[in-house]
């Protein structure tokens, strides 16, 4: 069987996916080992996604690191996951610089420990000038806060009369988001079985193709990656048309 890499078209990628990485705990319990083996080891299908997603031209890869909700997780396994954060980000940096990768955050990360957001914040500033993709690590993220903060700050510019209430539409929305500069993804993968969004980019993936798998995280290597992207490339993607208008659209393309 041909590799999935070499059967995927290059030029029909999707610009940006979001991963929501999902599975590491019940990896962990299978191999009889604790939750936090399963988050150490979700840090190999990082890598391997990041390589992969490079490798084949994505521009924007956004993997759900931590969310608002995951507070009320143990308290040890919080330390944990924010210790394992900082030691990836310190070992990962000149990698991402080597192949010219950018890193940004989604999400609240003011209120991440001082530790873990002072190195964030360090790789994102090394990494600001790199072109060929953008990491985005959803942390501290959920959208409901997002959607709530951006209408805490559009509020806030009527009021001071900076905003009409009348220019308000979706793209003024969207620019006060934590994604203002980055696209819509266009293909939402979720590993572990689970089929629900967890307050993920509920605003951005109005129209995102949605690719659901049972692997848990922790074995999600580049290959499983590729089948998701040609899954998606197998998809009529149709933003309400009917399927006849978008086939004829397609022809006047070719
Ligand atoms: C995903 O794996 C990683 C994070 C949410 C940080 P889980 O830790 O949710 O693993 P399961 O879902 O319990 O197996
Ligand atoms: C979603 O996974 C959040 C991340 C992957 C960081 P969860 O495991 O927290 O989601 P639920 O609670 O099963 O919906
Ligand atoms: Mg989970």
């Amino acid at each position: 069987m041909p590799d999935s890499k070499d059967q995927i078209l290059l030029n029909a990628l999707p610009e940006h996916v979001a991963i929501i990485m999902d599975g590491n705990g019940r990896w962990a319990q299978s191999h009889g080992r604790p939750r936090i083996f399963g988050h150490k080891n979700g840090v190999t299908a990082v890598k391997e996604v990041t390589e992969a997603a490079a490798e084949i031209g994505i521009k924007y890869l956004t993997l759900y690191a931590f969310s608002t909700e995951n507070w009320s997780r143990p308290r040890m396994e919080v330390d944990a996951l924010m210790g394992l954060l900082i030691e990836t980000v310190g070992k990962q940096i000149s990698t991402l610089q080597k192949n010219n990768i950018r890193l940004k955050t989604i999400g609240d990360i003011q209120r991440l420990p001082a530790k873990t957001r002072l190195a964030l914040e360090g790789a994102i500033e090394m990494t600001k000038n790199n072109t060929r993709m953008c990491l985005i690590l959803a942390l501290n993220y959920s959208s409901r806060w997002e959607i709530v903060e951006a209408t805490r700050l559009i509020a806030h510019k009527v009021k001071e009369g900076t905003l009409k209430e009348e220019d308000i539409n979706n793209e003024v929305f969207a620019a006060h988001l934590s994604t203002s500069d980055i696209p819509d993804p266009s293909l939402m993968i979720r590993t572990s079985g689970e089929h629900r969004i967890s307050n993920y980019l509920l605003w951005q993936s109005a129209y995102t193709e949605l690719y659901f798998t049972n692997v848990l995280w922790p074995d999600f290597r580049k290959n499983d990656f590729y089948q998701a992207i040609l899954d998606f490339q197998g998809r009529e993607r149709r933003f309400g048309k009917t399927g006849e208008q978008v086939s004829k659209e397609t022809i006047s393309i070719i």
